[in-house]
Protein backbone atom coordinates (compact mmCIF):
# COMPACT_ATOMS: atom_id res chain seq x y z
CA UNK A 1 0.00 0.00 0.00
CA UNK A 2 3.00 2.53 1.03
CA UNK A 3 4.19 2.05 -2.58
CA UNK A 4 1.47 3.67 -4.11
CA UNK A 5 1.28 7.30 -5.18
CA UNK A 6 -0.49 9.83 -3.61
CA UNK A 7 -3.16 11.63 -5.89
CA UNK A 8 -3.97 15.40 -6.07
CA UNK A 9 -6.32 17.17 -8.15
CA UNK A 10 -7.48 21.06 -8.50
CA UNK A 11 -9.21 22.80 -11.00
CA UNK A 12 -6.06 24.08 -13.18
CA UNK A 13 -2.51 24.98 -11.58
CA UNK A 14 -3.75 26.32 -8.39
CA UNK A 15 -3.07 22.86 -7.03
CA UNK A 16 0.75 22.64 -7.80
CA UNK A 17 1.54 25.16 -4.71
CA UNK A 18 -0.12 22.61 -2.72
CA UNK A 19 2.05 20.30 -5.23
CA UNK A 20 5.40 21.98 -4.38
CA UNK A 21 4.90 21.76 -0.57
CA UNK A 22 4.49 18.00 -0.71
CA UNK A 23 7.16 17.21 -3.14
CA UNK A 24 9.59 19.41 -0.93
CA UNK A 25 8.44 17.68 2.35
CA UNK A 26 7.96 14.37 0.95
CA UNK A 27 10.67 14.06 -1.80
CA UNK A 28 10.80 10.05 -1.06
CA UNK A 29 7.08 9.64 -2.67
CA UNK A 30 5.18 9.32 -5.79
CA UNK A 31 2.80 11.93 -6.81
CA UNK A 32 0.05 11.85 -9.42
CA UNK A 33 -1.30 15.58 -9.57
CA UNK A 34 -4.74 15.95 -11.82
CA UNK A 35 -5.32 19.38 -13.50
CA UNK A 36 -9.10 19.93 -14.75
CA UNK A 37 -8.26 22.71 -16.73
CA UNK A 38 -10.50 21.84 -19.27
CA UNK A 39 -12.90 22.92 -16.69
CA UNK A 40 -12.04 25.68 -14.70
CA UNK A 41 -13.01 28.05 -13.16
CA UNK A 42 -14.83 25.77 -10.71
CA UNK A 43 -16.01 29.16 -8.30
CA UNK A 44 -18.86 30.42 -10.27
CA UNK A 45 -20.32 26.68 -10.94
CA UNK A 46 -22.89 25.43 -8.68
CA UNK A 47 -21.40 23.40 -5.94
CA UNK A 48 -23.31 20.08 -7.07
CA UNK A 49 -21.47 20.62 -11.04
CA UNK A 50 -18.47 20.87 -8.84
CA UNK A 51 -18.91 17.95 -6.81
CA UNK A 52 -19.56 15.37 -10.22
CA UNK A 53 -16.49 17.25 -11.25
CA UNK A 54 -14.57 15.91 -8.10
CA UNK A 55 -16.00 12.87 -7.86
CA UNK A 56 -15.26 11.86 -11.26
CA UNK A 57 -11.40 13.10 -10.81
CA UNK A 58 -11.43 10.92 -7.79
CA UNK A 59 -12.67 7.54 -9.76
CA UNK A 60 -9.87 8.38 -11.81
CA UNK A 61 -6.74 8.69 -9.39
CA UNK A 62 -8.44 6.00 -7.35
CA UNK A 63 -9.46 4.00 -10.10
CA UNK A 64 -7.27 4.36 -13.01
CA UNK A 65 -3.90 5.13 -10.42
CA UNK A 66 -4.61 3.52 -7.40
CA UNK A 67 -3.25 6.18 -5.05
CA UNK A 68 -2.89 5.62 -1.75
CA UNK A 69 -4.06 8.83 -0.62
CA UNK A 70 -6.63 11.34 -2.05
CA UNK A 71 -5.78 15.68 -1.56
CA UNK A 72 -8.85 17.85 -2.75
CA UNK A 73 -6.31 20.34 -3.23
CA UNK A 74 -8.90 22.75 -4.55
CA UNK A 75 -11.15 25.09 -2.16
CA UNK A 76 -13.92 25.19 -4.13
CA UNK A 77 -13.74 21.07 -4.70
CA UNK A 78 -13.07 20.63 -1.41
CA UNK A 79 -16.10 22.73 -0.23
CA UNK A 80 -18.19 21.18 -2.60
CA UNK A 81 -17.31 17.25 -2.01
CA UNK A 82 -14.89 16.84 0.64
CA UNK A 83 -17.63 14.76 2.72
CA UNK A 84 -19.00 13.14 0.06
CA UNK A 85 -15.76 11.94 -1.09
CA UNK A 86 -14.60 10.33 2.41
CA UNK A 87 -18.08 8.38 2.47
CA UNK A 88 -17.25 6.83 -1.35
CA UNK A 89 -13.18 6.05 -1.02
CA UNK A 90 -11.72 3.63 1.19
CA UNK A 91 -8.91 5.95 0.76
CA UNK A 92 -7.68 8.80 3.19
CA UNK A 93 -9.05 12.07 1.62
CA UNK A 94 -7.65 15.30 3.21
CA UNK A 95 -8.59 18.97 1.73
CA UNK A 96 -7.14 22.31 1.88
CA UNK A 97 -9.67 23.92 3.94
CA UNK A 98 -9.45 22.62 7.40
CA UNK A 99 -5.64 23.36 7.59
CA UNK A 100 -5.86 26.46 6.03
CA UNK A 101 -7.52 27.36 8.77
CA UNK A 102 -5.71 26.70 11.52
CA UNK A 103 -2.95 28.43 9.45
CA UNK A 104 -4.57 31.56 9.50
CA UNK A 105 -5.93 31.46 13.64
CA UNK A 106 -1.92 30.46 14.32
CA UNK A 107 -0.80 33.52 12.96
CA UNK A 108 -3.05 36.40 14.12
CA UNK A 109 -2.46 38.77 16.51
CA UNK A 110 -5.08 40.90 16.75
CA UNK A 111 -8.04 38.51 16.17
CA UNK A 112 -9.40 40.24 12.54
CA UNK A 113 -8.41 38.40 9.72
CA UNK A 114 -9.73 37.68 6.21
CA UNK A 115 -9.81 34.51 3.66
CA UNK A 116 -10.44 35.34 0.01
CA UNK A 117 -11.73 32.32 -2.01
CA UNK A 118 -13.77 31.82 -5.12
CA UNK A 119 -17.14 32.78 -4.93
CA UNK A 120 -18.56 28.75 -4.73
CA UNK A 121 -15.70 28.66 -1.81
CA UNK A 122 -16.96 31.63 -0.21
CA UNK A 123 -21.08 30.76 -0.14
CA UNK A 124 -20.76 27.92 0.94
CA UNK A 125 -19.68 28.77 4.27
CA UNK A 126 -16.85 26.52 4.97
CA UNK A 127 -14.44 28.56 6.08
CA UNK A 128 -16.92 30.25 8.58
CA UNK A 129 -17.58 27.10 9.63
CA UNK A 130 -13.70 25.70 9.73
CA UNK A 131 -12.56 28.75 11.71
CA UNK A 132 -15.50 29.13 14.44
CA UNK A 133 -14.40 25.15 14.67
CA UNK A 134 -11.03 26.24 16.15
CA UNK A 135 -10.78 29.67 17.30
CA UNK A 136 -12.93 32.91 18.14
CA UNK A 137 -12.03 35.96 15.20
CA UNK A 138 -13.30 38.15 13.61
CA UNK A 139 -13.74 36.56 9.83
CA UNK A 140 -14.06 38.93 6.79
CA UNK A 141 -14.72 36.55 3.96
CA UNK A 142 -14.34 37.90 0.22
CA UNK A 143 -15.02 35.94 -3.11
CA UNK A 144 -12.49 37.04 -5.70
CA UNK A 145 -14.23 36.38 -8.87
CA UNK A 146 -11.95 36.84 -11.85
CA UNK A 147 -8.71 36.17 -10.05
CA UNK A 148 -8.07 31.89 -10.97
CA UNK A 149 -8.75 33.34 -15.27
CA UNK A 150 -5.49 35.86 -14.59
CA UNK A 151 -3.62 32.73 -13.18
CA UNK A 152 -4.31 30.25 -15.95
CA UNK A 153 -3.61 33.04 -17.92
CA UNK A 154 -0.11 33.77 -16.47
CA UNK A 155 -0.41 36.97 -15.73
CA UNK A 156 -0.02 37.83 -11.68
CA UNK A 157 1.01 40.93 -11.43
CA UNK A 158 -0.27 43.26 -14.38
CA UNK A 159 -2.29 46.41 -13.93
CA UNK A 160 -5.30 44.76 -14.70
CA UNK A 161 -5.30 42.28 -12.20
CA UNK A 162 -3.77 45.05 -9.26
CA UNK A 163 -7.23 47.14 -10.26
CA UNK A 164 -9.25 44.32 -9.96
CA UNK A 165 -7.33 43.45 -6.18
CA UNK A 166 -7.82 46.99 -4.84
CA UNK A 167 -11.73 46.79 -5.89
CA UNK A 168 -12.25 43.14 -4.00
CA UNK A 169 -9.93 43.73 -1.09
CA UNK A 170 -10.84 47.10 -0.20
CA UNK A 171 -13.44 45.92 2.40
CA UNK A 172 -10.40 43.61 4.09
CA UNK A 173 -8.29 46.65 3.84
CA UNK A 174 -11.15 48.99 5.54
CA UNK A 175 -11.36 46.02 8.73
CA UNK A 176 -7.65 46.23 8.88
CA UNK A 177 -7.52 42.86 9.47
CA UNK A 178 -3.63 41.78 10.50
CA UNK A 179 -3.85 38.25 8.72
CA UNK A 180 -5.22 36.81 5.41
CA UNK A 181 -5.26 33.40 4.09
CA UNK A 182 -5.60 32.74 0.35
CA UNK A 183 -8.41 30.28 0.21
CA UNK A 184 -8.21 29.42 -2.87
CA UNK A 185 -4.79 27.67 -4.56
CA UNK A 186 -4.15 29.60 -7.11
CA UNK A 187 -4.24 32.95 -4.99
CA UNK A 188 -0.43 32.70 -3.73
CA UNK A 189 0.79 33.02 -7.28
CA UNK A 190 -1.01 36.26 -6.71
CA UNK A 191 0.71 37.56 -4.03
CA UNK A 192 2.90 39.99 -4.68
CA UNK A 193 -0.67 42.00 -6.28
CA UNK A 194 -2.50 41.03 -3.01
CA UNK A 195 0.61 41.64 -0.74
CA UNK A 196 0.75 45.60 -2.53
CA UNK A 197 -2.86 46.33 -1.83
CA UNK A 198 -3.46 44.50 1.55
CA UNK A 199 0.10 46.35 2.64
CA UNK A 200 3.08 45.33 4.27
CA UNK A 201 1.75 45.24 7.79
CA UNK A 202 -0.75 42.40 6.53
CA UNK A 203 0.55 38.46 6.65
CA UNK A 204 -0.43 36.20 3.80
CA UNK A 205 -1.19 32.80 4.59
CA UNK A 206 -1.37 29.84 2.17
CA UNK A 207 -2.78 26.48 3.23
CA UNK A 208 -0.10 24.58 1.42
CA UNK A 209 2.48 23.73 3.60
CA UNK A 210 -0.11 23.22 6.31
CA UNK A 211 -1.68 20.72 3.74
CA UNK A 212 1.43 18.96 3.41
CA UNK A 213 2.05 18.63 6.81
CA UNK A 214 -1.37 16.97 7.14
CA UNK A 215 -1.00 14.65 5.48
CA UNK A 216 2.63 13.47 6.12
CA UNK A 217 1.34 13.14 9.58
CA UNK A 218 -1.89 11.00 8.39
CA UNK A 219 0.42 8.94 6.44
CA UNK A 220 2.68 8.94 9.16
CA UNK A 221 -0.38 7.57 11.41
CA UNK A 222 -1.35 5.12 9.09
CA UNK A 223 1.61 3.57 8.01
CA UNK A 224 1.69 5.07 4.23
CA UNK A 225 4.89 6.79 4.12
CA UNK A 226 7.27 4.86 1.71
CA UNK A 227 10.87 3.17 3.14
CA UNK A 228 12.91 6.28 0.98
CA UNK A 229 13.95 9.07 1.97
CA UNK A 230 14.29 10.36 -1.77
CA UNK A 231 13.84 9.83 -5.29
CA UNK A 232 9.90 10.18 -5.90
CA UNK A 233 8.39 10.89 -8.85
CA UNK A 234 5.72 13.19 -9.86
CA UNK A 235 3.56 12.55 -12.97
CA UNK A 236 1.24 15.58 -14.15
CA UNK A 237 -1.93 14.82 -16.08
CA UNK A 238 -4.31 17.54 -17.64
CA UNK A 239 -8.01 17.73 -18.95
CA UNK A 240 -7.24 20.45 -21.26
CA UNK A 241 -4.02 21.57 -23.29
CA UNK A 242 -1.20 19.77 -22.78
CA UNK A 243 1.51 22.22 -24.17
CA UNK A 244 -0.01 24.85 -22.35
CA UNK A 245 -0.04 23.10 -19.20
CA UNK A 246 3.61 22.08 -19.03
CA UNK A 247 4.78 25.76 -20.34
CA UNK A 248 3.43 27.39 -17.29
CA UNK A 249 3.14 24.03 -15.05
CA UNK A 250 6.86 24.29 -15.05
CA UNK A 251 7.32 28.16 -14.58
CA UNK A 252 4.65 27.53 -11.65
CA UNK A 253 6.36 24.18 -9.86
CA UNK A 254 9.92 24.23 -10.98
CA UNK A 255 11.72 21.65 -13.32
CA UNK A 256 9.80 18.54 -11.52
CA UNK A 257 6.86 19.36 -14.67
CA UNK A 258 8.92 18.13 -17.44
CA UNK A 259 5.94 16.65 -19.30
CA UNK A 260 2.15 16.33 -18.78
CA UNK A 261 -0.32 13.67 -20.10
CA UNK A 262 -3.67 14.05 -21.55
CA UNK A 263 -6.14 12.32 -19.56
CA UNK A 264 -8.78 10.31 -21.12
CA UNK A 265 -11.97 9.77 -19.65
CA UNK A 266 -13.46 6.35 -20.54
N1 LIG B 1 -7.77 26.41 -6.96
C1 LIG B 1 -9.21 26.40 -6.88
C2 LIG B 1 -9.63 26.69 -5.44
O1 LIG B 1 -8.80 26.54 -4.55
C3 LIG B 1 -9.74 27.34 -7.91
C4 LIG B 1 -11.17 27.12 -8.25
C5 LIG B 1 -11.57 27.63 -9.60
O2 LIG B 1 -11.24 26.98 -10.59
O3 LIG B 1 -12.30 28.63 -9.64
O4 LIG B 1 -10.77 27.00 -5.15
Amino acid sequence: MAERPIGMFDSGFGGLTVARALIDLLPGEDLVYLGDTARYPYGPRPLAEVAGFAHQIAEELVGRWDVKLLVVACNTAAAAALESLRDRFDVPVVGVIEPGARALVQATETGRVAVIGTVGTIDSGAYQRAVDAVADVELVSLACPGFVEFVERGDFASEQVHVLAQRLLQPAVDAKVDTMLLGCTHYPYLARTIGDVMGRDVVLVSSADETAFEVRRLMFDAGLVRDRATGGTATFVTTGDVSWFEELGRKLLGPELERAEQVRWD
